[in-house]
């Protein structure tokens, strides 16, 4: 790719702006194919039940990602305005000190199996465990395939309650997923273990189903803003002074990865993955010491600019379920030049920080309001026909009259035309 930044993307046409895209990326093909995808009833009817027709969402591009020194264009589905011009924001502004870096722990899910009806959880535990090299043989029986590509079952865990309806055994099957989410291949490979639980607990197996709590599958994304960029050491101080706040105040932090999400779950919901998966991993593992918290921090680094980083689960992947099924995401997949579902899980991460950043800028300084009334004033212009300056023009009239409609906006692009 040759830069993922295109200046002034807002105040082209969509079908202006696949070219451009186009021509500034170097990703025709790619560009052509996403233009072109769309779901049809028939591939809906195949997917889910009762089809009666589609819905549909809006997907943009966020620009001028710089991540791991590739450039990357960020294809988001979201319904919420201002999210996809925040990511860009955080993205250009993150770029300028060397763009974002990241890393993971590899794609490692957990099954569980609830063991119940025991007299001696602990020992229960240790027999378990001393057939741990047994269990994990019989789970990648289950599937050769997953095998063949380097996953498979790779441990055994086992966790003891005492529950209200008394002890309870939980065996984790840990598993490395490869390129899946893993939900199908964990599940499958509990379901196949728990006769075998049985009989060596003597316990009654109900549960066997992945956690979301994919807290063996994080990814992280780290990025240096540079003080003089972002408006000053005083506001690099306020965004540390807000992210402080959700740090440690559940009704903030709640707000504050809500804005994360904004990002992550667009960027999910592109790729045609399981969004609510991701969700419940991003907010369980925010509440991992007990208390709900931020997944991001900022602190000043030596030089006085602002160091941002994030780290959450992020259980996507590349084969199987939607990704593999739906045009659009196919498409997606392309833009985003990906060949594994960490690579993808990384990128992820890497777009919550930046909407993350882009967000407490905004709060830390002017608010939200104004940069969120200028943008809607700004795409009723485009889509009321307004091209070039005229697009600035009509959406300044609008703010200045405090009349921000369709309607305002066609007459005032009817009476400049
Ligand atoms: C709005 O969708 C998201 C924000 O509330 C996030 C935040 O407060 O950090 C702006």
């Amino acid at each position: 790719m040759k830069t993922s930044r295109i200046p002034g993307l807002y105040r082209l046409s969509p079908e202006e702006r696949l070219d451009a895209i186009a021509l500034m990326t170097g990703l025709k093909a790619e560009i052509t194919e996403l233009a072109g995808a769309a779901l049809s009833l028939g591939e809906a009817d195949r997917m889910v039940e009762n089809v009666v027709g589609l819905f549909q969402v809006p997907l943009g591009v966020a620009t001028g990602f710089l991540i791991d020194g590739r450039d990357v264009v960020v294809p988001m589905a979201t319904e919420e305005p201002s999210v996809i011009a925040a990511a860009s924001n955080g993205a250009r502004m993150a770029r300028s000190g060397g763009g974002f870096t990241t890393s993971s722990t590899g794609p490692v899910m957990r099954a569980q199996i609830q063991v119940t009806g025991l007299s001696d959880p602990f020992g229960a535990k240790m027999a378990i465990l001393e057939r741990a090299e047994e269990l994990k043989a019989m789970a990648n029986e289950k599937d050769p395939m997953l095998v063949k590509y380097g996953g498979g079952a790779l441990g055994i865990e086992v966790h003891i309650f005492d529950s209200r309806v008394g002890p309870m055994v939980v065996a984790h099957l840990i598993v490395d997923c490869r390129d899946a989410m893993g939900a199908n291949a964990v599940n499958t490979m509990a379901e196949a273990l728990a006769p075998r639980i049985e009989e060596i607990t003597g316990g009654k197996v109900f549960l066997r189903i992945i956690s979301n709590l994919a807290d063996l599958r994080l990814a992280r994304a780290r990025a240096v803003f540079p003080s003089e960029e972002i408006g000053g050491l005083d506001v690099a101080k306020a965004i540390v002074a807000a992210a402080a706040l959700a740090e440690v105040d559940p009704y903030r932090a709640a707000t504050h990865n809500k804005g994360i999400m904004n990002g992550i779950t667009a960027a999910v919901m592109a790729t045609g993955n399981d969004t609510r998966a991701v969700e419940a991993g991003a907010h369980a593992y925010a509440c991992r010491d007990g208390q709900y918290r931020s997944l991001t921090h900022y602190e000043i680094g030596s030089n006085g600019d602002l160091v941002g980083t994030i780290e959450l689960p992020v259980a996507v992947g590349l084969v199987g379920g939607a990704t593999r099924v739906h045009p659009v995401a196919k498409a997606v997949v392309k833009v985003l030049g990906v060949s594994t579902a960490d690579d993808l899980s990384r990128i992820i991460a890497a777009v919550g920080l930046s909407q993350n950043f882009a967000a407490l800028r905004a709060l830390a300084t002017e608010g939200i309001q104004r940069g969120h009334m200028s943008l809607h004033a700004r795409n009723l212009a485009v889509q009321a026909g307004a091209r070039g300056d005229m697009i600035d023009a009509i959406a300044k009239k609008m703010i200045a009259e405090g009349r921000i409609s369709q309607e305002r906006a066609e007459e005032l692009q009817r009476e400049a035309s």
